[in-house]
């Protein structure tokens, strides 16, 4: 795993959105996963300046959501296929074609998961996913004591959750209580993850999910198993890290040739 410690929010969503620059220009077709919440938003604008300014092309590149909330309608403002479609796929000029967010509507919600995980294969899987991370260490919807073999499916959102999301929502009882969310395992099979976190909120989840036991209570901790997990993060989510220093040593010394910006 890789840690980066920067000094500000802005600084994490550069060098994230550099880590994805890099590999969508060695190939355009490059598959990602997308995530919502504030964390990547600071990617997504940076990916939207590079769009703007001629300097990087993402038509060619195909898009699967890690969630989506169960029983909002689909054009709801917070429905995650609202939120990729203003957030994401109009900023950055992606394909609308080429983009896709979980069914929460289905009336077979687990066939609809079902197919979620073929169409993914089908793509040839996730090259590269974004993740932000719950104050309970979550990723994706996946709440502590998911396993980490699971696959998309419907997930109860812990109390926890729906309060911190409620900011997005016009009442705290309109957040859904379930959620459709690539699993675990769905996860791990991508073959590069970048874990963005900002704030001291996070700090707790990021030192469990770096440094902490490997366990479901922790789902982030799944990084832990990864081959390229990069953790890009502000020095207010580093506070709980007891390897910081080691950590910043290690960006420092970064050995140009695994640079990507
Ligand atoms: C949300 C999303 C996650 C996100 C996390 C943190 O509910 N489902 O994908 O990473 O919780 O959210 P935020 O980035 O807003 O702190």
């Amino acid at each position: 795993m890789e840690i980066i410690i920067l000094p500000d929010a802005d600084e994490v969503g550069r060098v994230a959105a550099a880590a994805i620059a890099h590999r969508v220009r060695r190939t355009p077709e490059t598959v990602l996963g997308l995530a919502t919440g504030s964390s990547p938003l600071g990617i997504y604008r940076q990916l939207a300046d590079w769009v703007k300014q001629g300097s990087l092309d993402l038509r060619h590149t195909r898009a699967f959501a890690l969630d989506e909330y169960v029983g909002i309608a689909a054009d709801h403002p917070q429905s995650y296929a609202s939120v990729i479609r203003r957030e994401v796929v109009e900023p950055l000029s992606l394909d609308p074609d080429r983009v896709h967010v979980p069914d929460g509507r289905s009336s077979d919600i687990e066939a609809a998961c079902a197919a979620y995980e073929d169409q993914i294969q089908r793509a040839g899987g996730i090259d590269l996913q974004i993740l932000g991370i719950g104050a309970n260490g979550h990723i994706g919807f996946n709440e502590p004591i998911s396993s980490f073999a699971s696959r998309t499916r419907i997930k109860t959102l812990t109390p926890k959750t729906r309060a911190d999301n409620a900011r997005f929502f016009s009442q705290p009882d309109h957040v859904p209580t379930h959620c459709v969310t690539q699993g675990l395992g769905t996860i791990a099979d991508a073959k590069q993850l970048v874990l963005v976190a900002q704030g001291e909120h996070k700090a707790d989840a990021i030192a469990a999910a770096v440094e902490g036991p490997l366990s479901s209570m922790c789902p982030g901790s799944l990084l832990q198993l990864h081959r390229h997990a990069i953790v890009v993060i502000d020095e207010l989510a580093a506070n709980g890290l007891r390897l910081s220093d080691y950590y910043r040593y290690t960006y420092a010394n970064k050995p140009d040739w695994q640079r990507f910006e």
